[in-house]
């Protein structure tokens, strides 16, 4: 019976014995299965398809609302699920939910109209019992009680996960080998690694969550996700870039009146606008860290470039970063979304180069002199500029598109651009994937860091005007380069990486399928894209010493052996 089932509130007390986990949670790759119940979700919305491409503006709003009408729940394993939605539905219909895994089973359970939250939360039980020290703050994260006794029918069975994580590098290879062309095994990455529609809708929800505490501070402020999770580059499992967005409090956009009596609010004054948003920041952490359900590990990092309040939240097992009055990187999200709209091949291209340099170390989870992949994603689309015809046009020109509500200027920087796709004319560049892959790669292999500067907002190199080993223009605040972090030795590493890896590609022996296709038995032999997966020849003394122990390397070691042997013999 449905009235067996009852939903309490999560509190603190629960989250005390998450902490003891942080650490190790933090510090790992963070994964979530997903258990999809059912799929209902699954498919990007139709409405997409009809209408062609939505603004990265729309999809905010119809994923904050989506987000608004759902609600969280720590379920059991033995959850009858039919019984589960009976006891939802008395609140009101359903509109999708779906299931997922995460230190423990979690529905997202979406109605179609704000009061079904509303009744819902109204009937839900503060924890009681050993939960006495709970800290008495309500929020839309709930578990459910199963009051009554388990019914083995229909539970939700670990059978039904998905995982929610990208696929383990070797089984990606192992995929990829399967595939016939390279072009395919490019498609097949594409798919393996970006985010799922579950995902998105799960990231719009926690910032909804946050967005619940934040209120209780500045009721009109919303939280945005900005960043990968949004920019149409998101691999599975990648952190949730978050803004505290107070456009509407800070009188940035209010138009004064010129004649008669107005009033205004008295507003304590600080030093700066980066000292209003690290008080900002600091108080809202400090909730977060307090108050916030699930959210642990709580970091307040206020004198970075850009301030912020990093944590975990553990029911989503997302890592989160909490910024504030960070504008321009949403415009750069907006931009970057854009370009990845214009022609499929930019995002394949763009997750395949963020793959591969993943895979060799040429990125990082861990902040140092390596490329981000927010400086290598500019890399690949200032190479798309750079075919003939080009693919994509540069942001001068997107600028020279916009019309008058794209205008844009932040702190002084011309933030413009076209927003209307319909606007933008493509040349008819017919070239594959698999001809851009390697192109991308002899192109770095053989581009003049030492004097050039890489800027997508011309489309074309620039003299550095620095002298810092990789320039790239940041394309909003012109005057700074994204990529001051890197060392001379990372890009070394990067330059002999595309050497390799343009190399590879142009060998019979790597670029064509080496059997064992579909169907086959046992390991494929790596080809094409995944030999460049593989651990590499020039990968430096660290990877040397890892490289012994791993059964894959020593095949394309002894595979690049021959091949350079070869080569030699040719050229004597
Ligand atoms: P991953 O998190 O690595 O998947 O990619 P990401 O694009 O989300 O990168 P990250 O989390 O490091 O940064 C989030 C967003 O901040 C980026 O997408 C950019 O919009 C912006 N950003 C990051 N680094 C820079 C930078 O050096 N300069 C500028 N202007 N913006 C940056
Ligand atoms: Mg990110």
């Amino acid at each position: 019976m449905s009235s067996k089932f009852m939903l309490h509130m999560r509190g603190r007390a629960s989250l005390a014995k998450c902490l003891q986990k942080t650490d190790a949670f933090l510090h790992r790759s963070i994964g979530t299965d997903v258990v999809i119940a059912r799929a209902e979700a699954t498919r990007s919305d139709e409405s997409d398809e009809k209408n062609g491409r939505k603004s990265l503006h729309t999809l905010h709003m119809e994923r904050q609302e989506q987000a608004e009408r759902s609600v969280l729940i720590s379920c059991q394993s033995s959850t009858n699920e039919k019984k589960f939605l009976k006891y939802l539905s008395k609140h009101g219909e359903i509109n999708k939910y779906f299931f997922y895994e995460s230190y423990g089973v979690y529905a997202v359970v979406e109605f179609a109209n704000q009061e079904s939250v509303t009744s819902l939360l109204e009937g839900v039980a503060i924890p009681g019992g050993s939960h006495e020290s709970a800290v008495p703050f309500k929020s839309r994260l709930l578990s459910l009680r199963n009051l009554g006794s388990v019914d083995s029918s229909n539970q939700l069975s670990g059978r039904q996960c998905q995982p929610q994580t990208t696929i383990p590098i070797n089984e990606l290879i192992k995929r990829l080998s399967r595939e016939e062309s390279i072009d395919k095994q490019i498609s097949s990455l594409t798919e393996a690694y970006q985010l799922t529609e579950e995902n998105s809708r799960l990231r719009f929800l926690v910032c909804s969550l946050l967005k619940d505490i934040a209120t209780a501070y500045f009721p009109e402020c919303t939280i945005k996700p900005f960043g990968s999770s949004v920019n149409g580059f998101g691999k599975l499992g990648c952190d949730l870039d978050m803004l505290l967005d107070l456009d509407s409090i800070t009188g940035r956009n209010v138009k004064l009146p010129k004649s008669g009596l107005s009033l205004e609010y008295q507003m304590k004054r600080a030093n700066s606008e980066r000292a209003v948003t690290q008080s900002i920041l600091s108080v809202i952490g400090e909730c977060v860290d307090q108050f916030g359900p699930g959210c642990v590990g709580v970091q307040k990092i206020l004198n970075a470039r850009c301030p912020l309040v990093r944590f975990a939240h553990q029911p989503s097992g997302f890592q989160c970063d909490l910024t504030a009055n960070n504008r321009v990187a949403m415009k750069s999200t907006e931009l970057l979304y854009l370009y990845g709209e214009l022609d499929p091949r930019v995002r394949s291209l763009v997750f395949t180069v963020r793959c591969w340099a993943r895979a060799h170390g040429v990125t990082s989870s861990i902040p140092g002199a390596w490329i981000t992949n927010f400086s290598l994603t500019v890399m690949v689309l200032f190479f798309l500029q750079k075919r003939t015809p080009p693919i994509i046009p540069t942001l001068d020109h997107l600028r020279d598109l916009a019309g008058p509500g794209d205008k844009s200027v932040i702190e002084g920087n011309d933030c413009t651009f076209v927003s209307d796709f319909n606007k933008i004319q493509l040349q008819s560049n017919t070239e594959t994937l698999e001809q851009l892959l390697g192109e991308f790669f002899e192109f770095y292999a053989t581009f003049p860091f030492s004097r050039m500067s890489i800027n997508i907002r011309k489309g074309k190199e620039q003299n550095k005007p620095e002298v810092a080993p990789l320039h790239i223009q940041n394309p909003f605040e012109t005057s700074l380069n994204v990529s001051k972090n890197v060392n001379a030795s990372q890009l070394d590493r990067f330059v002999a990486l595309c050497q390799e890896s343009a190399w590879l590609l142009q060998q019979s022996e790597t670029s064509t399928p080496r059997g064992g296709g579909a169907g086959g038995e046992g390991a494929p032999t790596p080809w094409g894209l995944a030999t460049l997966l593989l651990p590499s020849q020039v990968a430096g003394i660290k990877s040397r010493k890892k490289r012994r122990r791993e059964p894959a390397s020593e095949r394309i070691k002894g595979l690049l052996e021959s091949l350079k042997n070869k080569n030699q013999l040719k050229k004597s």
